[in-house]
């Protein structure tokens, strides 16, 4: 056969255009529709930015309150789903529960290829505000409490901790969160993202895009690092163990989850920012043995990878479990959350990609045999 050459995990390939985000993996830069992730961060807030992905440009003051309203008049999720929830079983991961209710909403609003933008940008907009109480019905759910019904006076953030917890978080933490859900509303053609844009391209509806993308998701290469990230600095204990922790791991090949990326060849910006807000909390708490433990290892990575030319570095799943679980959250959650903040972004992408529609297919190499005669199975 004749040689071919192809990028596996589709490496590098430019896939398709688009307006809504860009990387620069070298200088270690992320902006929305243009504006920079640092400045979003510390003047914005996740309603607004998810105003910016679902519309393309900043709201006026008019349309930001609209847009809140719309938001906070649409948390609460259909009675079926309600009772079917009631019916999971309690050991059922979240994103299992998640991916399988995205696609519940499906059932009742009954999506048509002839509806128009205007439709699915309003059913972006119910997508975002349900994802924050399918979670959180589970959650209860599974931990074999009451669900709470949704505070429309509660920002989106806010009403989520409170759904989720029982307690009405402080402004601090409410306002630290929904930096959180910010800092993960979108990152370009990321696996989950690039899913949501193949169904979509499929002229499949928008809960079965973004039902594929949250399944996407789930994967511990992807939205799943989070969870796994706090298990590996909390089972590493205390900065006294990273050394041996770090040779064990190298020797065995284990991978350091949270660190390294298929686009960042330096720090994730993101990364940065959390860092920032583990560091506030760990302050107030008084208790930085995470933090202390995540710095070194991101160090003796550092000095591993230079001396073989490589580049991994921490990305946005390295510091937020830590962070997630300074704020009381159970870490079964964090990938959860990671959708409940990545849905602005997958369906700005579905939407984006729908006005000028182009079917994915790529090809493949094939390395299998060829023109086998076949044996009747008397003879095999
Ligand atoms: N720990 C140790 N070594 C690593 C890590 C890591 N976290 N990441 C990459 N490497 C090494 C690989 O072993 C490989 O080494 P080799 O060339 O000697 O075989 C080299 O760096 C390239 O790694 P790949 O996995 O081939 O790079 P790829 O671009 O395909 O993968 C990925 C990117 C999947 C994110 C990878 O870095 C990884 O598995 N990280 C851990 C999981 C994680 O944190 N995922 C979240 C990513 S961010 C997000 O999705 C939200």
């Amino acid at each position: 056969m004749a040689e071919v050459s192809y990028a596996r995990g589709l490496a590098g390939v430019i896939a398709d255009e688009s307006k809504i985000c860009v990387i620069d993996g070298v200088k270690g830069e992320l902006y929305y529709y243009g504006y920079p992730i640092q400045e979003l961060a510390e003047k914005s807030n996740f309603t607004e930015a998810s105003y910016l992905l679902i519309y393309g440009k900043l709201p006026t003051q008019a349309e930001l309150t609209d847009f809140r309203k719309e938001l906070n008049s649409q948390r609460e999720i259909p009675k079926f789903i309600q009772e079917t929830i009631k019916n999971f079983p309690k050991e059922t991961h979240p994103m299992t529960a998640l991916q399988t209710c995205v696609a519940m909403l499906g059932m009742e609003d009954v999506p048509s290829e002839k509806d128009s933008r205007e439709t699915n940008q309003k059913r972006s907009i119910k997508l975002i505000a349900q994802f924050p109480t399918l979670v959180a019905y589970f959650a209860r759910h599974r931990e074999g409490k009451e669900a709470l019904a949704p505070k429309s006076e509660l920002s989106h953030a806010a009403n989520f901790l409170y759904m989720l917890t029982g307690t009405v978080p402080t402004d601090e933490i409410s306002k630290m969160f929904d930096t959180c859900l910010l800092l993960h509303a979108e990152h370009t053609f990321n696996a989950s993202t690039f899913t949501g844009r193949v169904i979509a391209a499929t002229l499949a509806d928008l809960y079965t895009s973004v039902s594929g993308a949250t399944g996407a998701l789930f994967g511990p290469l992807h939205g799943g690092a989070n969870e796994k990230a706090l298990q590996m600095s909390k089972s590493i204990g205390s900065v006294d163990n990273v050394e041996k922790w770090f040779a064990e791991a190298t020797a065995s090949k284990t991978k350091i989850m949270g660190m390294g990326h298929r686009v960042y060849k330096t720090i994730d910006p993101r990364a940065k920012i959390l860092k920032g807000l583990l560091l506030e909390l760990s302050e107030k708490d008084g208790n930085n043995t995470q933090l202390e433990v995540l710095d070194k290892l991101a160090s003796l990575m550092a000095d591993k990878v230079k001396a073989e030319g490589k580049e991994i570095w921490p990305n946005v799943d390295y510091f937020s479990g830590t962070l997630y679980e300074k704020m009381g959250i159970d870490s079964i959650y964090f990938t959860p959350i990671f959708a409940i903040a990545r849905v602005a972004g997958w369906s700005a992408h579905i939407l984006e990609l729908w006005t000028d529609n182009k079917l994915y297919r790529p090809k493949c190499h094939y390395t299998g045999d060829i023109d086998l005669k076949y044996t009747d199975i008397s003879s095999r």
